[in-house]
């Protein structure tokens, strides 16, 4: 089965885009193995106690990782049942469901923290994921997307980098549905932070400590 992509604007059959089948399952051996995501962490800026929704969670990575930030609630969606099952061996404790940007199933208000890492791209509609992402976040929360890219990209990476163009779209469509929006590059990952001001808050996107 393929997928759908607001970026290509039509199917994309990689095993890496939905991993099912032995394809799918070596996919998410290699994803883990090239896709390290400590670095995406500091972006995050999770503090003790809050709920974190990831979304495309693959083979679980990050999810992986976010279980050890002091969160009291880690969440993931995600197409994919091989990832899923990778996912959950990896991540014990994490509520992981199958779902999409488009429809976490999760409802609204649930979460201070969304993330979603190299799937952006591959959603089938960039404005209907971010609708979605907004709903679930809490005033206060904020949400946080990378895509490969940053200051050092690997050479498969470099296959995978969006356009300025592309970038610009992102940005925009993020400008549209949340309150305040940042750009900045990491080693391996370009990301985007917005957040949904809570009333009372005062303004600027907190900056990344790393
Ligand atoms: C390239 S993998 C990235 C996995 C992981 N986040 C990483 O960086 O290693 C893309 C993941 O996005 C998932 N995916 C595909 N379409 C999606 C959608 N519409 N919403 C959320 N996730 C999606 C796939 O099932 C797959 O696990």
């Amino acid at each position: 089965m393929g997928i759908t992509s607001w970026v290509r604007g039509g199917p994309v059959k990689s095993p890496f885009a939905l991993p099912t089948g032995l394809l799918g399952h070596l996919a998410g051996l290699f994803m883990l193995w090239t896709n390290r995501q400590a670095e995406l962490l500091p972006c995050l800026g999770i503090k003790p106690g809050e709920h974190v929704l990831e979304v495309g969670y693959g083979p679980g990575g990050l999810v992986k990782l976010l279980g050890r930030t002091g969160a009291a609630r880690v969440c993931g969606v995600d197409p994919s049942p091989e990832m899923r099952s990778q996912a959950a061996r990896r991540a014990k404790g994490a509520d992981l469901r199958l779902g999409t940007a488009e429809d976490t199933g999760f409802a609204g208000d649930s979460f201070d923290c969304v993330v979603a890492v190299n799937n952006v791209a591959l959603w089938p509609d960039l404005e209907a994921g971010l609708r979605e992402l907004r709903r679930v976040t809490r005033p206060g929360g904020r949400v946080v997307l990378g895509w490969h890219g940053g200051t050092s990209p690997s050479m498969i990476a470099r296959h995978l980098l969006l356009s300025e163009a592309e970038l610009d779209r992102i940005r925009r469509a993020l400008e549209e549905t949340f309150d305040e929006v940042d750009r900045t590059e990491l080693k391996s990952l370009t990301v985007f932070r917005a957040r949904v001001i809570a009333h009372g808050d005062s303004p600027g996107v907190p900056r990344a400590s790393g």
